[in-house]
């Protein structure tokens, strides 16, 4: 395929030479801009709108049109090829994803079946409409949760602040819960793969609550299959982006994966990671997102410490530590755009 005209991100993903840092915001697309908000309402609800393609191309290129950021993420969600293993969800108003069907035994684990990419075909057909409908103007990122996340709502059965459902079944059934990894990691593989030959230019893992664990459970249960994962995505140029939300504590444990890029939050110094990371990997991140809902002058300080932290070598992509939320201004989204692109001139 065509190489985007904008290929900032991707040089940066792979440490070549960039003339200014390149920024995309996690969770772009969202419920903080009116025009997502007219096609949520179109769709009806979050389902109906992720499996429209129509509505989900016109939603992913929203971030490029209003704020002019340096990539496209797709418009869908973690959860997506859950339903095709045979996980039944859904979103509700305030409360976030809710499973029908969470797993409770080990014997739940059995009745799973691995993923079928045609049950999502409408992610390839979303990636291919971002792609012609921007005419190839910067890149498309495609995107997968971390088995450890996926595998912390499926038993959960929603959102949690300390997922102790998830983490007690871990605990108490650790072989199953691997299998139940595995399971999932052979399937993202697969989801990752179908993503990158309907023309991801890179693709995001993201395990938001990998940092929940300990280091030793993190080494032991969420990694593993991060890494099979990252052997097994057949890519030729694409990067693949690794976020684990958390993990200052086990940094050294997540360089480990064999990702091209780490992105990370805000509780770890970035120059730290730079040093840590030593010129063999791309970093991505990672202002604290709160900072959106202080002054403008508030945001430029804390946008230009951060470039300052990396300084002007390669391998940086500007982003959040983690989500923009649903309240937050456009303006001040679009503002901390404009600062990075301005400030981080070579
Ligand atoms: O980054 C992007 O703009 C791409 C789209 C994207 C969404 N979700 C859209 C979304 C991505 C990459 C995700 C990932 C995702 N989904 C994660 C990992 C990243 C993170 O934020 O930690 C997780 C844990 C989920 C699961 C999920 N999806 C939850 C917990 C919720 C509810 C959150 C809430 O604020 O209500 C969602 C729904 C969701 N995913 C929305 C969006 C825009 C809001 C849906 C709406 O319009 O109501």
């Amino acid at each position: 395929m065509e190489k985007p005209k904008n290929d900032l991100f991707l040089r940066a993903c792979h440490r070549e030479p960039i003339e200014r840092t390149p920024i995309w915001l996690m969770r772009q697309a969202g419920r903080y801009m009116p025009e997502y908000r007219e096609l949520r309402k179109i769709a009806g609800n979050f389902i109906n709108f992720y499996k429209n393609v129509d509505l989900a191309v016109k939603a992913s290129v929203l971030p490029r049109k209003l704020l002019g950021v340096d990539a496209s993420i797709i418009f869908s969600d973690i959860l997506t090829p859950l339903e095709s293993m045979g996980m039944n969800f859904e979103f509700r108003e305030g409360e976030g994803p809710v499973f029908l069907n969470p797993i409770r035994t080990p014997d739940d684990i059995q009745k799973l079946k691995p993923l079928n990419t045609q049950d999502v075909y409408y992610v390839g057909e979303i990636i291919k409409g971002v792609n012609q409908t921007l005419h190839r103007e910067v890149p498309t990122i495609g995107f997968c949760g971390a088995p450890f996340t996926l595998a912390a709502y499926m038993i959960e059965g929603r959102t949690s602040k300390d997922f102790k459902k998830a983490k007690a079944f871990m605990y108490n059934h650790p072989d199953a819960f691997k299998e139940l990894l595995d399971k999932l990691a052979d399937s993202l593989i697969d989801y990752l793969n179908f993503q990158i030959e309907s023309g991801a230019d890179a693709v995001q893992i993201f395990d938001s609550w990998g940092g929940y664990l300990s280091p030793d459970d993190y080494r032991e249960f969420s990694l593993p299959s991060i890494k099979k994962i990252i052997k097994n995505v057949k890519r030729d140029y694409q990067p693949i982006i690794h976020f684990t939300k958390g993990v200052a504590g086990f940094f050294d444990d997540m360089i480990t994966s064999g990702a091209d890029v780490y992105s990370v939050d805000w509780m770890i110094d970035l120059s730290v990671v730079k040093e840590k990371l030593n010129g063999r990997s791309a970093a991505q991140g990672n202002l604290d997102p709160i900072v959106l809902y202080a002054e403008k002058e508030v945001i430029r300080k804390k946008a230009i410490s951060i470039l300052n932290k990396w300084g002007k070598d390669t391998g940086h992509i500007f982003n959040l530590g983690h989500g923009l939320m649903p309240d937050m201004s456009v303006e001040n989204v679009k503002y901390l755009v404009d600062v990075v692109k301005e400030e981080s001139r070579r």
